[in-house]
């Protein structure tokens, strides 16, 4: 039985173990995010070259303020320098990138960044690069919600007119189709309040490597199983 090699059209990544990685080094945590970060480029590249079109990682969750003043700082560093370069790397790349999640938390420069980097890339056609910040499964859920209210109280929307369509349309990911694979590293087998709606049909695949030793052919793994799925969608 010969079948096509299918390569998921989107790919959504929960990026764990960083800190375990640092700490394996006896270093400190930072140093996992900072290798954890490189990584994430390293991914964009294999995927687009394996014919993947969309690629959302989760790099900070509405619950990893937690984390000490020391660690959130560090990764706030990591990405303004990730930011500095991102315009110019990006377009090189014809990769467009986007950034979900409630970006109002973040620092006015990172926010100012963000918005020049969507722009900027905006019309590039390449790999759709999406990167969630501040990001809560929830938490987008409760926006969505709350805009919805909105416009049903200004009349702009009847409440017959909320369908699951209508829901899709007023989350962070209104124009991005939803996962077909979502790949957690390190491990962990929960999701962590990651796209929570938007996960209802993906396939899910979980591995041991933490997040920086996560390469090509751990990606090509993950693909490898996508393909050994059968998606009924509720169907036979
Ligand atoms: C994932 O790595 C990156 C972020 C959540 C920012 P972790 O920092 O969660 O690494 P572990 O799970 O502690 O090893
Ligand atoms: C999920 O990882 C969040 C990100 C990868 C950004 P965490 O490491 O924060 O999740 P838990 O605490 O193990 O559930
Ligand atoms: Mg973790």
């Amino acid at each position: 039985m010969s079948e096509e090699y299918k390569i998921p059209q989107h790919v959504a990544i929960i990026l764990d173990g960083n800190g375990r990685w640092a700490k394996k080094r006896h270093m400190p945590r930072n140093f996992g995010h900072k290798a954890g970060a490189d990584q994430i480029e390293v991914i964009c590249r294999e995927a687009w070259n394996m014919g993947i079109k969309y690629l959302t990682v989760y790099a900070f969750s509405t619950e990893n303020w937690k984390r000490s003043v020391e660690e959130v700082t560090g990764i706030m560093t990591i990405l303004r320098n990730f930011l500095e370069t991102a315009i110019e790397r990006s377009n090189r790349d014809n990769m467009r990138v986007r950034v979900i999640g409630e970006r109002s938390r973040l620092d006015a420069d990172i926010i100012k960044a963000i918005n020049e980097l969507e722009e900027a890339t905006k019309n590039n056609t390449g790999l759709q690069f999406n990167i969630a910040l501040n990001y809560g499964g929830r938490d987008d859920i409760t926006r969505a919600v709350r805009h919805i209210a909105e416009e049903v109280k200004n009349g702009e929307l009847q409440i017959e007119d909320i369908t699951e369509q209508c829901i899709s349309d007023h989350l962070d990911t209104h124009d991005i189709p939803d996962p077909d694979l979502m790949i957690r590293t390190s491990g962990e087998i929960r999701l962590s309040n990651f796209l929570t709606w938007q996960l209802s049909y993906s396939e899910f695949y979980f591995c041991d490597t933490l997040w920086p030793d996560f390469d090509k052919e751990e990606l090509k793994k993950a693909v490898d199983y996508y393909n050994g799925r059968d998606r009924r969608f509720g169907g036979v």
